[in-house]
């Protein structure tokens, strides 16, 4: 229970006690319509989960029906064990194939400014030709396939095309370093990887297919790249091996049948970080994630037919995959996709494209809220927002007054604001206010989703009194479990299914308050969130020791206004090698590369060595302390305090 994140939210969050109703308006129009019957819905889906769950698979379209719902327990629970489906069929086909053949499912806007609607109609089409290319390659159902791109419709295209004939996908973030994908795509031997020649980003381009080039020289396993021509800047395509998409795309036939994959057939593996140097490959099935992100979909987001939804998620994390892609495409949504930075070419921009575009829930993250609340409210005032009418947060606690600024500024006043609580892990909203029910209280992820049981306890699994904090476990199994690490069976029941018995063990700490209310205080293992994004500490420590100057490094998060966490670094050297503030910025670069611009240190400080515990476990609730309170003053590329630290160590043991 050390980590940093806890003081911050955890401090206002204490002391908050507002609440607020839904607004009667929205609650009269919406899916669920009061407090009770929220309440007797979620009663009947921990009671009766099979009849539940089933019900809502029924929504969607099967090959063949299931003939068990619920199968097995813990870490070996399989859903709608029989039941064939394919998911792409769900997000397109089912949509196409009826009366939403013409209506919008994603309007992308790109970051200079051109507009794209691809109907379900055209959707429909696209994926079909793609799964078709793919096809082409020689990938077949099983094989995993990368993908590395920026945010654009091919993205989406891509994902549903591997679901079609059920290739695994992959996808790494557009924003991770060359060696990031060389460790994701070797762990699961990826056959293919699609790409484009780059995407833009605040006005510059990122170099997509020069880091996959650069990666490709460590992957033995991949046969082919396919580089769909985004902005036709120049590129190396290397004979034999890359395809462009538009020209494969022209000669692909249009007609592909979806796969019938069956419900426990993996659907993708995301990369999330954890508490080792090495990011775990989760897997995700077909038949339990479709029906939860379908469903927490329709509750969550309350949609409706004529709704424009748009969650500014990349789609290479898991808010991506579930809410930009799976959940809301399975509800017939008109999708809003963007594909550049909130901040260009102003402050506005984010605000402009609600305006221009209608859109009518808005699902984004709270360091992005942050950062707009210290832009400025006169960004805002310039855009009505009048479209809007629902809002949500996800990927970190959110303090209190960033809810209310969220609330007052962005919402007027008018729009529920539905904080959900989830994990890569989870696949799918897990806690969650019903927007038209459920009251809200700024900073709490309220109450927990249909079906979702989950509780606050000790390390021994001891229930924890209400009111005082403890660690999230869920109870039950819920249908967008993730399945096993990729080729790690074993790591992932110790890091899951080992920590508490018979639970779900989340990592994060939390409270629940006397209304029943969770209070998320962020993560208790070494797992910090920067912005939003997950990391492990031992993959930038990993990093910095690869540097050949580096002897010992050790990172913690410390609590920052803006990223919610900041990255913090004590790095001893190799002997030979002198502490400069050259050195130190050659190792923040470093970790960049490594990484991605995203595990750069914010911090990083030098030490003649680092404190640890006799049996050398090395501090780190010291060097959390030392990071948060900024004990160390004045010149920060040395750590002269370790004296102090020396002395506090003798009490350790
Ligand atoms: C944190 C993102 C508080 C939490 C969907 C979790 C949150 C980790 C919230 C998962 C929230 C996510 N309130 N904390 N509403 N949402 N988190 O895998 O620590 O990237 O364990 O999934 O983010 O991050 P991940």
């Amino acid at each position: 229970m050390a980590s940093s994140a806890e003081h911050t939210n955890l401090d206002s969050s204490l002391r908050e006690n507002r609440v607020f109703a839904p607004p009667a308006e929205f609650a009269a129009k919406a899916h669920v319509k009061s407090l009770e019957q929220y309440e007797a819905m979620y009663r009947r889906s921990v009671e009766q989960p099979e009849k539940f769950w089933a019900e809502a698979a029924s929504e969607l379209e099967w090959f063949a029906p299931w003939n068990k719902v619920l199968d097995g327990e813990g870490k070996d629970t399989k859903w709608f064990v029989g039941g064939k489906l394919n998911l792409s069929h769900n997000c397109v086909d089912r949509h196409a194939k009826g009366a939403r053949k013409d209506k919008i499912a994603l309007l992308w806007e790109s970051e200079p400014g051109e507009v794209r609607r691809l109907t379900y109609g055209d959707l429909h089409e696209q994926v079909q030709r793609f799964a078709n290319v793919l096809k082409g390659l020689g990938v077949k159902r099983g094989d995993r396939v990368a993908i590395y791109m920026g945010m654009c419709p091919e993205l989406a295209i891509a994902l549903l095309g591997c679901a079609r004939i059920g290739a695994i996908h992959s996808v790494i973030f557009g924003g991770f370093a060359a060696h990031a994908i060389v460790d994701r795509v070797n762990d699961s031997e990826c056959v293919a990887v699609i790409t484009q020649d780059t995407s833009y980003r605040r006005g510059g381009e990122v170099k997509l297919k020069a880091i996959v080039d650069e990666a490709l020289e460590k992957c033995p396993s991949v046969k082919n790249v396919v580089v769909y021509r985004r902005s036709g800047s120049e590129i190396r395509m290397k004979e034999g091996r890359d395809i462009w998409w538009d020209e494969a795309m022209l000669q692909a036939e249009k007609e592909c049948a979806p796969e019938w994959m069956d419900a426990e057939d993996p659907l993708y593996l995301l990369y999330t970080s954890g508490t080792t140097g090495k990011p775990k490959g989760l897997v995700h099935t077909t038949g339990g994630y479709s029906v939860q992100t379908y469903l927490t979909s329709k509750y969550v987001f309350d949609l409706r037919e004529e709704d424009v939804y748009w969650c500014t998620a990349d789609i290479g994390w898991v808010t991506g995959h579930s809410y930009v892609v799976y959940g809301p495409l399975q509800c017939g949504a008109t999708v809003m996709m963007y594909e550049g930075a909130p901040n260009w070419p102003e402050c506005d921009r984010f605000w402009k494209i609600i305006d221009d575009h209608k859109v009518t829930v808005f699902y984004t993250a709270p360091t992005a809220i942050r950062a707009f609340t210290k832009w400025g409210n006169e960004w805002v005032h310039k855009h009505s927002l009048a479209s809007l009418r629902l809002l949500g947060t996800v990927g970190e606690p959110i303090n209190p007054e960033s809810w209310m600024w969220y609330h007052r500024e962005i919402g007027k006043e008018r729009c529920p604001i539905v904080d959900t609580w989830w994990q890569t892990e989870t696949g799918a909203i897990m806690i969650a206010p019903i927007p038209g029910a459920v009251p809200a209280k700024p900073g709490s992820a309220t109450r927990p989703f249909f079906g979702i049981v989950p509780e606050v306890v000790t390390r021994s699994g001891e229930p924890v009194p209400d009111g005082q904090g403890g660690l999230l476990v869920i109870r039950k199994p819920w249908p967008s479990m993730a399945r096993t690490i990729y080729g790690d069976p074993k790591r992932y029941e110790e890091a899951y299914w080992s920590e508490i018995p018979g639970s779900y063990f989340t990592g994060d700490g939390a409270r629940r308050d006397t209304d029943g209310y969770f209070w998320l205080m962020g993560r208790v293992d070494d797992v910090i969130n920067v912005s939003g994004h997950r990391l492990g500490t031992m993959e930038v420590e990993s990093a910095l020791v690869a540097h050949a100057k580096v002897a010992e490094a050790a990172v913690v998060g410390r609590p920052d206004e803006m990223k919610g966490q900041a990255i913090a670094a004590f790095v001893t050297l190799e002997s030979g090698y002198v502490a400069s503030e050259e050195l130190r910025q050659e190792l923040r670069q470093w970790v960049a590369k490594e990484i991605g611009a995203l595990a750069r240190p914010d911090d990083l400080r030098f030490t003649d060595a680092l404190p640890k515990t006799r049996s050398g476990k090395i501090m780190r609730r010291l060097l959390r302390e030392l990071a948060a309170t900024g004990e160390v003053k004045g010149d920060t590329t040395t750590l002269e305090d370790f004296a102090v630290i020396a002395k506090l160590r003798e009490g350790e043991e």
